[in-house]
């Protein structure tokens, strides 16, 4: 897209006066200097600075101007919102890319500021995803529109303030020269303040999601880049920078997310000056961004968050997410999967019979997971044969498809439509869909390889193929996989990478099957959680979060998953015992309370279990019914607990009427018995029945010894002296977590 003619500065906006100008939203300031004629610069950005005259924005600048040093340029430094080596920015520059090797450096001028939204009545560019708002009300958005008369190149940054005080930004990149320019990366960046001086942020691997990393932020370059053509099982849900010894209740947090399910990078950086900046943007491939003359490119939306706490950064995520429009079956179905009950050895019988398992204890939608297709009797063969499999299923899926809705439930269906197995009929059609540097094939993973969507006659036929499968059987939810790394991902006709058009493709095509099919639910699954992101979110409507359906290691995943996403995204299977991954035998109290705070399904042949052990997973799950609704729009909260040996965490209703707490004991405590357990999040000045639910209480029975008189009769006490003085922590085995409830008695 092409950008007015560049007419000189404007005089309209509030910069141009003199004054930065202060956005303020959710407890959030940023203060923008939008004075020019370099980019916006940001003054401030964190807790609410409350209201403030001119005089006192204006003082902003000077005071944070810095002075001339030995052996820096003359002109100090300037920190834009896409950083110029121009202004003697020597860190991680914003735009990287050239014309031939030439326009390598930029020196954009700000020519138009627009400002919109405020007071309620939030402008939001649209997103390109299908669900686009900026999130909750009373949002604000600033557009700036500057040119490089050297470079030839227009520049668009939009910054917005949502309503939650969280903030993203964007820019789009238009090539006005004669001849191709080459882009390389674009990476937007915000400062923090010096007292963030830790890091936080997450590795992990396959069925090991979300492993926290924290250290003191070094100088240097901290960063995280996503190489693997999808977001993937290491990538960091968010980099966080804090005031050292930050929790989920206390300490200054800043954080990055690049929303982007395709090659990415986050970064602190932190140079000698003591300038910190937290930046993110997409990581093209070599030559995969060329923009010929009048072509533009528009990086992803990079969010960067504040909090006071990692429960206050979490929550403005999730407000803004939950704020996205209400598109997903609400209250939240529970889910009864079929792979590990079965995994690929389908027979209609059988499954019907666990169809009727999973009905009777409470199971509202149905997902037939991966081997119904064509060939598929392993992972070895049948991806890309999206046609149902004459030889298992001669009446295709009708009469399990029916049983199911008759049973009450939902359908839903497993595919991976971005992957193709070298043994199958598509790939022996279309060698040349496959995804590749040149003739030279990738590296096989888990026996497939990658379908180019790319190429428009690959994506017209998915496209073609999932309609049809949707249609032909009410499909009201798909499970959508993707289970490996893109490697040397090219277009095998033009030898070009093709990460950026495949991701692009991606959301096309669920923007499409989402438009064509109002109420179809779509989960974002990559061997569990390889592609969690707000790009993909934008459009997802569940997680699978992880391939690990151990209840141990999932209350750590979902727990740091958790910073970015919703609790009720998170989908949370209770399976087997003992658990197929880790061969670990848990409660099934444990499993229950782990998948209650998250979107609760089964997972698990529960055909064999007999009468008692039906009904008591059947009363795990009425009960997580009876608290959905609160568990899904409530403030997720996080106790810093001092004893390492318990988790405690809880939901809390918005208005603080009622809250729901799990203690969940990881080991035994080195104190005996536990001290107190403080809940967090309640209302000080409320006064709170509080109990253990009735399904909690059989635990305390493996105890010798009395129990705490609260927990017998329950107690009543005052919210502050609750979140103060705390409650005895019940003596509990490992692995065996209680739930306590928190209802406001109004007196
Ligand atoms: C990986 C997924 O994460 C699993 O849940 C399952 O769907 C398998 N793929 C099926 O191949």
């Amino acid at each position: 897209m092409q950008f007015p003619p560049a007419t000189g500065p404007q005089t309209d906006s509030p910069s141009r006066a003199g004054t930065p100008l202060h956005l303020r939203a959710g407890g959030v300031s940023l203060v923008l200097d939008l004075a020019g004629p370099a980019l916006p610069r940001v003054l401030y950005w964190g807790r609410d600075l409350g209201e403030l005259g001119p005089e006192d924005l204006a003082a902003l600048e000077p005071a944070s101007r810095p002075g001339k040093t030995p052996n820096r340029p003359d002109e100090p430094f300037t920190l834009t919102l896409l950083p110029e080596n121009s202004h003697s920015w020597v860190g991680t520059p914003g735009l990287a890319g050239h014309r031939r090797g030439r326009d390598f450096s930029t020196r954009f001028q700000t020519q138009a500021v627009e400002q919109a939204g405020g007071g309620g009545s939030a402008r939001h560019a649209a997103p390109r995803g299908a669900q686009g708002e900026a999130g909750a009300g009373g949002g604000q958005a600033v557009v700036v529109r500057a040119v490089e008369p050297d470079a030839e190149l227009d520049l668009k940054l939009e910054v917005e303030l949502a309503g939650s005080g969280l903030i993203r930004m964007r820019g789009e990149l238009a090539n006005n020269g004669e001849g191709r320019y080459t882009l390389d990366g674009m990476t937007l960046a915000m400062p923090v303040p010096g007292q963030a001086g830790e890091l936080l942020d997450f590795g992990g691997h396959w069925a090991h999601e979300r492993e926290p990393q924290r250290h003191p932020f070094p100088q240097g370059t901290w960063a995280r880049e996503g190489r693997r053509g999808r977001t993937g099982h290491d990538a960091t849900p968010l980099l966080i920078a804090g005031e050292p010894g930050f929790g989920f209740r206390h300490g200054q947090v800043w954080a990055v997310h690049t929303a982007w399910s395709g090659n990415h990078r986050t970064l602190a950086e932190r140079l000698p000056g003591g300038e910190r900046i937290l930046a993110g943007g997409e990581l093209p491939l070599p030559g995969e961004i060329q923009l010929e003359q009048g072509q533009s490119y528009t990086s992803p939306w990079v969010y960067f968050g504040y909090g006071d706490g990692l429960d206050d950064l979490a929550a403005r995520f999730h407000r803004f997410i939950r704020g996205w429009p209400a598109r997903r079956r609400q209250p939240r179905p529970v889910t009864g999967n079929s792979w590990e009950a079965v995994y690929f050895n389908h027979q209609l019988e059988p499954l019907i019979a666990l169809a009727e398992a999973f009905a009777e204890v409470g199971v509202e939608r149905f997902v037939l997971d991966d081997g119904w297709f064509r060939h598929r009797r392993d992972d070895k063969a049948g991806l890309g044969d999206w046609h149902v499999d004459q030889a298992v299923w001669p009446d295709g899926l009708h009469p399990l498809a029916d049983r199911v809705r008759e049973l009450g439930m939902d359908f839903g269906l497993w595919v991976e439509p971005e992957m193709v197995n070298a043994d199958s009929d598509l790939a022996r059609a279309h060698p040349d869909w496959i995804m590749a540097a040149g003739r030279r094939l990738p590296p096989e993973s888990r026996h497939q390889q990658v379908l180019n969507l790319g190429n428009p006659a690959a994506l017209a036929h998915i496209k073609e193929r999932l309609d049809a499968l949707v249609d032909e059987y009410q499909v009201a939810f798909l499970k959508w996989d993707h289970n490996r790394d893109l490697v040397e991902p090219g277009d095998q006709a033009t030898g070009k990478a093709g990460v950026h058009a495949q991701t692009e493709a991606v959301y096309q095509l669920w923007d499409y099957l989402k438009e064509r099919h109002p109420g179809l639910e779509i989960e974002t699954c990559a061997s569990g959680g390889g592609r969690v992101d707000l790009g993909i979110l934008s459009r997802a409507d569940r997680v699978w979060t992880s391939d690990c359906t151990d209840a141990r290691e999932r209350q750590a995943i979902q727990r740091h998953t958790g910073l970015l996403v919703p609790p009720e995204f998170l989908g949370a299977h209770i399976s087997a015992d003992p658990n197929h991954q880790t061969g670990r035998s848990l409660p099934l109290a444990m499993r229950a309370v782990t998948a209650m705070f998250g979107d609760l399904g089964i997972e698990w042949d529960i055909r064999a279990l007999d009468a008692p052990a039906r009904q008591e997973l059947a009363a795990w799950v009425a009960v997580y019914k009876q608290w959905r609704g609160l568990l899904h729009a409530a403030d997720a909260v996080h106790a810093d607990h001092p004893d390492p040996a318990f988790w405690v965490h809880g939901r809390v209703a918005p208005d603080k009427s009622r809250a729901l707490f799990a203690i969940v004991p990881r080991s035994t405590s080195a104190e005996q018995p536990p001290g107190q357990f403080r809940p967090v999040g309640l209302d000080p000045a409320r006064r709170y029945r509080v109990e253990p639910l009735a399904i909690s209480r059989p635990v305390l029975g493996w105890q010798t010894w009395d129990a705490s008189p609260w927990w017998e009769d329950g107690i009543v006490q005052v919210g502050r002296v609750l979140m103060e003085r705390g409650l005895r922590t019940p003596d509990l085995p490992p692995d065996t977590p209680v739930l306590i409830s928190f209802t406001g008695t109004g007196g």
